[in-house]
């Protein structure tokens, strides 16, 4: 084997097997890029964060609704702002998007970039910094969004259904399988429901567990007959409740709440008690919880995203471009 021995050999295999490794997660993982912008339009960051910020002063609600907005563009056809799109049948128009808002805060953000930038940032990447702002904005952690998203040309009410986007009755098995069929463990997907720290819920959306006689057994009895005594028309109505008792407020609250009995949704009540996802509800409920939703938003970000010269970069967040 001349002057290489095998056992030197498999020590530069193992050597650059780790390094690779090192490398792939940033960039070939999904072709997205911290600092993506930083030569074509290095304020983006900067412009969207003002924005947003101008945005939350005028109405907090925008940042549980940009959030959320930023999982229902993920999960259905990657994360390439397809949600955005405006006309019949597109994915706005669809049962599980009716309640979506914030919409004008993704556009002014847009339009501000597009002043100092035209045609350089796509709406997908925006959507991925106003959901960290609006993070930041309602006291949780930022986290550094990799950038580079293009957006898609394509957007059908028909794939917003429980095909990808879990229902709020949903079991932890279906939770499991539809957040590992995006590529999120099931850890992550605990994680990711402490999105529901802040925000709001239709009551038809749990009329299921407190409008039954008996109600819903997880439920704390106090906590069902205050959620009966704030819906008082099951089925119909646009009368909404807070998701957690520190509603306004990024926290770990959403954990400590479950640990009570007063989660809100069968999906959020549920994570307590399965033995799968139990212990990530108990390790969430406390300051860990900042850090933990940071990492599994970057992996949520990476869904199924375009990259390099597919989609393009749309001049207007609500439309394809025309030419
Ligand atoms: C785990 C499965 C999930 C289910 C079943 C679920 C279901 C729901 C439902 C039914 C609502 C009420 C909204 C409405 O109908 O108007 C809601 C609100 C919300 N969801 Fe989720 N969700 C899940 C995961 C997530 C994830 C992963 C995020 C973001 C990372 C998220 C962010 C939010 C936010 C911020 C709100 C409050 C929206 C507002 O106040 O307008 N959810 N969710």
């Amino acid at each position: 084997m001349g002057k290489w021995s095998s056992k030197a050999l498999a020590t530069i295999f193992v050597t650059l097997a780790i390094a690779m490794n090192s490398i792939t997660p940033a960039v070939a993982h999904s072709g997205l890029k911290v600092g993506f912008y930083h030569h074509s339009c290095p304020e983006v960051e900067t412009i969207v964060y003002n924005s947003m910020v101008q945005s939350y002063k005028a109405n907090h609600t925008v940042a549980p609704g940009v959030l959320r907005m930023a999982f229902h563009d993920c999960f259905v056809r990657g994360c390439d702002a397809s949600v955005l799109l405006e006309g019949p049948n597109t994915e706005r128009t669809a049962l599980f998007n009716r309640g979506l808002h914030g919409f004008e805060a993704v556009d002014a953000a847009k339009r501000a970039v597009e002043s100092a930038c035209p045609g350089i940032v796509s709406a997908a990447d925006i959507l991925q910094f106003a959901a960290r702002d609006s993070v930041v904005l309602a006291g949780g952690y930022g986290w550094r969004v990799p950038a580079g998203r293009r957006d898609g040309k394509v957007s059908l009410a028909e794939e917003a259904t429980q095909m990808n986007l879990p229902a709020p009755n949903a079991t932890v098995s279906q939770l499991i399988r539809m957040f590992g069929a995006k590529g999120l463990s099931a850890s992550e997907m605990v994680v990711l429901s402490g999105a529901h720290t802040i925000g709001r819920a239709p009551c038809v959306t749990f009329d299921d567990r407190v409008q039954t006689s008996p109600v819903d057994p997880t439920l704390a009895p106090n906590f069902a007959a205050s959620l009966k005594r704030q819906c008082p028309y099951p089925g119909i109505g646009s009368t909404s409740v807070n998701m957690d008792s520190t509603t306004r407020r990024f926290d770990s609250q959403y954990y400590k709440d479950i640990i009570r009995g007063r989660g809100l949704l069968t999906s959020d009540q549920g994570l307590l008690y399965d033995s799968r996802t139990k212990r990530d509800v108990h390790a969430n409920k406390g300051s860990a919880f900042y850090r933990n939703f940071a990492q599994a938003m970057v992996a949520m970000s990476r869904i199924e995203v375009l990259t390099g010269r597919s989609g393009e970069i749309r001049r207007q967040v609500g439309e394809v471009n025309k030419y």
